[in-house]
């Protein structure tokens, strides 16, 4: 395997308020240059490993590791976590408001280039309207606020240009496809596609095989009942875009595939 990026051993994740664990013991490693795919129904706690691996609040991991380059993630604050280089275009992007997209994103870059050598104005502006207009991204929301009044799929475009601007070392996009039509789909893809990286990884987290066809992944898991039950190529997409979940619940011997009550 390529020079390991993120690994992750027998994590579970417990949502706090709740008292409920959610991730139930998964592995997972991820390799530089590689696009990793996670498919699964709603409720099988995508959007939960997704938050955990970026050290949200709401979310405990009780158990297991979670290595960055080597480096213990777990130990690491949100912050820490981000200068490290990891990135999660979220399935629903926070409205921000008072906060201009371009100055949110001038301190979000500065922080990750650190004290010293941070980018000049002129060239940051510079990059920012090129990725604006590859991102088909009107100039106009560089001075809006961070999200704020934002359709769906402007949301989601935006979270892209976060991406694009920060350059991660590894980028989690958790459904960036929801919320979007066919166009804005084929631009984000693009744009995916324009940063996959022999010095990135990519974790891709889906319900739908219609953006496997634009973003070709590597590998594809699928995650029920809080852990990845199958992996394949991306043949594994095809057969469950053609055929659903309930042949592989079938195989497994898996009634409901979610998270639930029985927790
Ligand atoms: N912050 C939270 N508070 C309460 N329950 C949560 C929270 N986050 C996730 N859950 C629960 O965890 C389960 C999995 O949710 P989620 O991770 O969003 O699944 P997916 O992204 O696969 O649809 C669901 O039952 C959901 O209600
Ligand atoms: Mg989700």
């Amino acid at each position: 395997m390529a020079q390991p990026v993120l690994e992750i051993h027998n994590l579970h994740v417990r949502v706090k308020e709740e008292d409920k664990e959610i991730v139930r013991g998964l592995d997972l490693a991820i390799g530089s240059g590689e696009i990793h795919a996670i498919m699964g129904p709603n409720g099988t706690g995508k959007s939960t490993l997704a938050s955990a691996l970026m050290g949200h609040p709401a979310y405990e991991v009780t158990e297991g590791t979670v290595v960055l380059d080597g480096k213990d993630v777990l130990e690491m604050s949100v912050d820490e976590r981000a200068r490290a280089g990891m990135f999660l275009a979220m399935q629903y992007p926070a409205e921000v408001s008072g906060v201009s997209n371009a100055n949110f994103l001038r301190t979000a870059l500065n922080a990750r280039r650190g004290e010293g050598n941070e980018i000049p104005v002129l060239k940051f502006h510079r990059q920012l309207h090129e990725q604006m207009k590859r991102l088909n991204i009107d100039p106009s929301f560089a001075e809006r606020y961070l999200n704020e009044g934002f359709s769906g799929g402007e949301k989601k475009r935006n979270e892209i240009l976060q991406m694009a601007m920060l350059e991660p070392r590894l980028a989690i996009l958790d459904e960036i496809d929801s919320g979007l039509d066919i166009d804005a789909l084929r631009i984000v893809a693009d744009a995916v596609n324009q940063l996959r990286s022999p010095d990135r990884g990519f974790l891709i987290i889906t319900h739908y095989q219609r953006l496997l066809q634009y973003i070709v992944p590597d590998f594809v898991h699928v995650m029920m009942k809080g852990r990845i039950v199958r992996s394949g190529g991306k043949e594994l997409a095809e057969k469950l875009e053609q055929n659903g979940y309930d042949w592989l619940k079938q195989e497994l011997g898996i009634e409901d595939e979610t998270v639930g009550a029985e927790a």
